[in-house]
């Protein structure tokens, strides 16, 4: 092998190692709760108007009454909750869904027990004030 060919593969695997270290490095904390959404929530929701997938549009839901969109069929339970979602009662929500609001049909969801990550994803929620 030529010397400069091995100078090339040394610089490239340099590189592959400065990529593998920045990709490692742990997400800042905006970007954890939107990371976090999109593992855990994006396959069923999204977060633009009206846009109801197999759950209902998150749009602007911080503040908002349960069950609000009339072109969603929530089940009877959600729609009978009296739930308003705010910060306490979206997290209990995330953790248990069953327990605040039985019989409701988010399903399947197995919960979330770390508060730190439900902590994040409704700190997300209540930024993404333009619906991205
Ligand atoms: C498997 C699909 C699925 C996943 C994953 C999921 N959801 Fe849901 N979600 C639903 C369905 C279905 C409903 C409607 C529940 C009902 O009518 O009882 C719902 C309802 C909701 C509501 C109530 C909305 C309203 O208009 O009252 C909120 C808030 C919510 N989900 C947040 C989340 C968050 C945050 C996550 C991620 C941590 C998540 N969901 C993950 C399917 C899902």
């Amino acid at each position: 092998m030529s010397r400069s060919r091995r100078t090339v593969i040394a610089i490239a695997a340099v590189c592959i190692g400065l990529v593998r270290l920045t990709t490692g490095m742990p997400a800042a904390p905006a970007d954890k709760g939107k990371l976090a959404f999109n593992n855990l929530c994006r396959t069923c929701h999204s977060l633009k108007e009206g846009d109801n997938r197999l759950g209902p549009s998150l749009y602007r839901i911080v503040g908002a009454k349960a069950a609000r969109s009339s072109d969603y069929a929530y089940s009877q339970g959600l729609r009978q909750s009296g739930v308003t979602w705010d910060v306490a009662t979206l997290d209990r929500w995330i953790e248990n869904p069953e327990s605040l609001v039985p019989n409701n049909s988010m399903k399947p969801y197995n919960g979330l027990t770390d508060a730190a990550v439900r902590k994040s994803i409704v700190d997300f929620l209540q930024n993404s004030r333009d619906g991205s």
